[in-house]
């Protein structure tokens, strides 16, 4: 019986992985025809450098980290209303002269939701039953109208801001339908890109391969951090600066309270001539499971330490002087970065062979094995920013995360509809308007449609003197 195709084989050997083919016996042909195929797609080299950089790098001392200088956070206390109102002003010009991208990263796969479509399709139970998708399109929409309001005499036209859509292979197929079947949630078919993100080949602590089935490499996206690469080559950069774009807004899917395009955090990004900046919420209680602002040793840049990676007497290390956590800025996903500098780390990040080693049960031959997933992050690129700041956010206005199944006891559909809920109750009843409702307050709230407001703002025309049910949605 032939074996295994020995070229591909010696290739194999040269980086221990031969096993790949251990089960090349009882394979039917059409079968080997798929593995073969499938071990010629792998960059063996780069693969092999990937591992043993990152498996080496695990034992090695990092620097101390340190908390971040409050000098580099803009704190809520510290803003004055007319700074806030400025930077508006400033984002919203830029943005109808068509300055700013955004720029989400969807390719994650959501397992711990419990669903297999991509996060974004969904519906975390609000009167509308809009998807996260359709939450953010609508408020894509709501900016480029305010930008467009905001242009004196309307005299520079209609400028659309352009969305580009992370995906994976496991992804992108779900995704794209998603948006064909919702005609774009009202935005022009063409303002939207969709690209795909890598994968890497899934290890096991030893660094061999991890068989999903006798006939394909159990494989999964290269981290959020693969936009990098996945946007130098898929060219997108070059397009983003035809474009005119200068600014990019990187986000992640799963934020039901996300502000896409914040003209303000724009404003204010310009304002300080910085190449990186990110929004931070105050870590609510030692455990979250965000990542964390910090100082790689005194001086050095900004970076973020994933939840999973902080050591635990780190996490709940208290500053004696003001009484709360040590390491408090927490990462909410969303950042703001130059093209220039986006440009810089797709060549410098890519040359990074340190990846982060994340343990998890990969689905494989034997069952759910213990293996590792190798990823970037987005926030890697920290490290390559000469200057980066901080953007303190409301949490109760921004941060609704979406991360577990209902029923958990945490960042859930439900705790996520629960605070959108409660923050449009409050602008409805800032804006003069009435609430009735039939089931506790605490437990309903009404929905404004992000076509009507973006941030609380234009709403009195609607709302005043206005008796409201709850729960529904106010809209046009
Ligand atoms: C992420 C942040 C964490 C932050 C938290 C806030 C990263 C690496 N971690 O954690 O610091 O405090 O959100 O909610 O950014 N994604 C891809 N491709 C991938 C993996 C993920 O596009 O290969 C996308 C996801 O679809 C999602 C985003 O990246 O939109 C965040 O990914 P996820 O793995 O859910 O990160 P968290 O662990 O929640």
């Amino acid at each position: 019986m032939a074996g295994p195709p020995q070229p591909l084989l010696e290739r194999l050997k040269d980086y221990g992985q031969e096993d790949a083919f251990a089960l090349w016996d009882e394979l039917s042909p059409s079968e080997r025809e798929i593995l073969v195929k499938d071990i010629e797609s792998l960059d063996l080299p780069r693969l092999d450098r990937i591992l043993r950089c990152s498996l080496r790098s695990q034992g090695l001392p990092t620097p101390a980290i340190e908390p971040v200088s409050e000098a580099n956070v803009s704190t809520i206390e510290e803003r004055t209303m007319e700074e806030r109102e400025r930077w508006w002003k400033m984002g919203l010009k830029a943005i109808s002269e068509g300055k700013l991208a955004v720029l989400l990263l969807s390719g994650g796969q959501g397992t711990r939701l419990g669903s297999s479509d991509p996060k974004g399709c969904f519906n975390i139970g609000l009167p509308s039953g809009k998807s996260l998708f359709q939450l953010q399109a609508e408020r894509i929409l709501c900016v480029q109208k305010l930008a467009a309001q905001s242009v004196a005499d309307g005299a520079g036209g209609f400028v659309p801001i352009h969305w580009y859509i992370m995906t994976s292979p496991f992804t992108d197929e779900a995704t794209r339908k998603f948006f064909e079947s919702h005609k774009y949630f009202g935005l022009e078919a063409d303002q939207v890109t969709f690209f795909q993100q890598g994968t890497l080949p899934c290890v096991s602590k030893d660094g061999r391969l991890i068989m999903e089935t006798p006939f394909s490499v159990a494989k999964a996206p290269d981290g959020n951090g693969g936009v990098y690469s996945a946007l130098k080559s898929s060219k997108l950069l070059e397009e983003m600066a035809m474009r005119g774009v200068r600014y990019v807004d990187c986000y992640g899917v799963d934020n039901a309270l996300v502000r896409v395009a914040d003209p303000t955090f724009l404003g204010y990004f310009i304002d300080k001539g910085i190449t990186a900046a990110a929004k931070v919420v105050r870590k609510a209680y030692p455990q979250e499971k965000v990542g964390v602002f910090v100082q790689r040793g005194k001086g050095g840049p900004l970076s973020v330490v994933e939840y999973s990676e902080l050591d635990q007497s780190m996490a709940c290390a208290i500053n004696q002087g003001t009484g709360r956590l040590r390491f408090c800025w927490s990462n909410v996903c969303l950042h703001m970065f130059t093209l220039d500098f986006l440009n810089q780390v797709a060549n410098g990040l890519e040359k990074d062979s340190i990846y982060h080693l994340a343990e998890k049960k990969i689905p494989s031959i034997h069952g759910h094995t213990t293996g590792l997933k190798l990823e970037q992050f987005i926030f890697d690129a920290f490290a390559y920013s000469p200057s980066t700041a901080l953007f303190e956010a409301v949490r109760e206005e921004e941060f609704a995360p979406v991360k577990n199944a209902n029923g958990s006891s945490y960042d859930t559909p439900d705790s996520a509809r629960l605070l959108v809920l409660r923050l449009h109750t409050r602008w409805v009843v800032a804006a003069g308007g009435f609430l009735t409702h039939s089931v506790p307050l605490y437990a309903t709230g009404v929905e404004i449609s992000p076509l009507l407001s973006y941030a609380g703002e234009n709403l009195e025309a609607i709302c005043r003197a206005r008796t409201f049910h709850a729960p529904c949605e106010i809209t046009y």
